[in-house]
C-alpha cells in the first residue's frame, strides 16, 4: 500500500471510530432525557390523582349542599301548598325520616326517602335516577349530573346535616 492511501484508511478508520462514539454517546443520553419527560408525566399523573382525592373526601351536607338543590327544584310542589304536599321535603327531618306516602309509591319495597349509606335502597335517590315507583323527579326533567352525585354522595357518607 502507497503512503498516501494508508493515510487515507487511518483518516477514515478515525472519523468511523469518531461516528460510532458519537451515537453511542447519543444513545447513552437518549433516557435522561426519555426519563425527565416520564417524571414530569408522572408528577402531573399524581396531581391529577390528588385532585380527585380530594373531591372524593368532600362530604355533602344537608344545610350546604343538598337543602339548596331541594328548595331550587322540589319544594315548589314538595311543601305545603304543593301539588305533592303529602310528601313534604321542606326540612332535614322530613328528608331524612319520610317514607313514601304518595299514591303512587305507597306500595313500593323502597319506602324510606333516605337510608343511611346506602343511595340504591333511598326512595329520594331513586326518584332522581331510576325511579321505582311513579314518574322520575323532578317531573318533566331531571337534575344535572352533579346535583344527583351530590345528593348520591350525602346518602352514601350517612346523610349528615352541617358540617362539624
Ligand atoms: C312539579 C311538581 C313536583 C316537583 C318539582 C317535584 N316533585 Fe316529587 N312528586 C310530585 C308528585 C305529584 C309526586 C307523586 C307522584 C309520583 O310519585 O310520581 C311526587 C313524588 C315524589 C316522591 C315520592 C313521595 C311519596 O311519599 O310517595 C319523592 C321521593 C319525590 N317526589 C322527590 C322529589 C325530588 C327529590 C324532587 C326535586 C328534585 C321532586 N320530587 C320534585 C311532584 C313534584
Amino acid at each position: 500500500m502507497s503512503k498516501k492511501s494508508e493515510k487515507t484508511v487511518k483518516i477514515s478508520l478515525a472519523f468511523l471510530i469518531f461516528l460510532s462514539n458519537f451515537f453511542l454517546y447519543r444513545c447513552a443520553q437518549e433516557p435522561t432525557g426519555g426519563n425527565q419527560q416520564q417524571q414530569e408525566q408522572e408528577q402531573q399523573q399524581q396531581e391529577q390523582e390528588n385532585q380527585q382525592q380530594q373531591q372524593q373526601q368532600f362530604i355533602p351536607t344537608y344545610s350546604k349542599d343538598v337543602k339548596p338543590i331541594i328548595d331550587g327544584k322540589c319544594i315548589s310542589c314538595h311543601s305545603p301548598n304543593g301539588t305533592a304536599q303529602f310528601a313534604p321535603l321542606t326540612n332535614y327531618q322530613e328528608i331524612v325520616n319520610g317514607t313514601a306516602k304518595g299514591p303512587s309509591c305507597s306500595g313500593t319495597q323502597n319506602k324510606n326517602y333516605v337510608v343511611k349509606g346506602n343511595a340504591d335502597m333511598s326512595l329520594l335517590y331513586l326518584k332522581i335516577t331510576t325511579p321505582p315507583c311513579g314518574s322520575k323527579m323532578p317531573p318533566g326533567g331531571s337534575l344535572s349530573q352533579d346535583e344527583i352525585e351530590t345528593i348520591k354522595k350525602w346518602i352514601q357518607n350517612g346523610a349528615p346535616e352541617s358540617g362539624t
